[in-house]
């Protein structure tokens, strides 16, 4: 499945991983979406990293039949098509462009049996699941569901700039302990806070393989310029 996702960008495991969540920032909703997922194709071939952009169901097709990098869905319910108003299924998001989704994000939580159900569906539909935890032991629960990515974001520090990565490093290095034991081949990420390229630099030296991050790049004055620093700062850090 990597080489179908990611052949367009480097080989996963080699480079680090730079999720961009739009949320649903007026800054990045519908021509502001385009916009910024082309400066994040502009890094990826200039970085070579692996950067993704997660963008609103509405914006999907938009993006990703215009930018050549990996777009996500933020959410997908775990419907099979059919009588189901005002849901969105992953066979949708995929016929709209998407790679994968993120699940159980913390502005969009989801019971266990749902987490499950979405990550085993968009697995059968050969698209990537992004799981996001708020705890190592959460991470830890969520690894034996097989997610291809996780990603553990202490909701607290969402939006407030103040880096899990040097705020809470605990948070992170206990997630990557946990995981490793579970699941050695799932891709870890952190997020909340993420807004520099040194926050970027210590999350992987913490254990991770990259970020997710909102805020800091959606409403930053020159978004190419800080994730051009991200991305160097991911590359130096993954090397040493
Ligand atoms: O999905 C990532 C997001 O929840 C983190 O938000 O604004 O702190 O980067 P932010």
């Amino acid at each position: 499945m990597w080489s179908r996702i990611f052949s367009r960008v480097q080989p996963l495991k080699s480079r680090p991983v730079i999720v961009l969540n739009f949320k649903t920032y007026r800054e990045a909703t519908g021509e502001g979406a385009l916009s910024l997922a082309r400066i994040a194709e502009r890094v990826r071939q200039d970085q070579g990293v692996n950067i993704m952009v997660s963008v609103q169901h509405t914006d999907i097709y938009r993006v990703a039949s215009s930018v050549n990098i990996p777009v996500l869905a933020q959410h997908i319910d775990a419907r099979d098509p059919g009588s189901w108003t005002g849901h969105v299924t992953a066979e949708a998001v995929k016929s709209s462009g998407a790679v994968g989704s993120l699940v159980n994000h913390s502005e969009r939580r989801l019971t266990l049996a749902d987490i499950g159900a979405c990550i085993a569906k968009l697995k059968s539909l050969g698209l990537l699941s992004i799981l996001c935890t708020d705890t190592p032991e959460t991470s830890a629960a969520g690894a034996a569901l097989t997610p291809d990515m996780l990603a553990v974001e202490p909701p607290e520090l969402i939006g407030t700039g103040i880096p899990v990565s040097k705020a809470k490093p605990e948070v992170v290095t206990e997630t990557v302990k946990l995981v490793r034991r579970i699941n050695s081949d799932l891709i870890l990420l952190c997020g909340a806070g993420i807004s520099t390229a040194d926050d970027v630099a210590r999350a992987i030296e913490l254990g991770t393989e990259g970020v997710l991050l909102a805020s800091a790049y959606v409403k930053a004055k020159d978004p190419y310029a800080l994730l051009t620093s991200m991305a160097k700062a991911a590359n130096d850090a993954l090397r040493r």
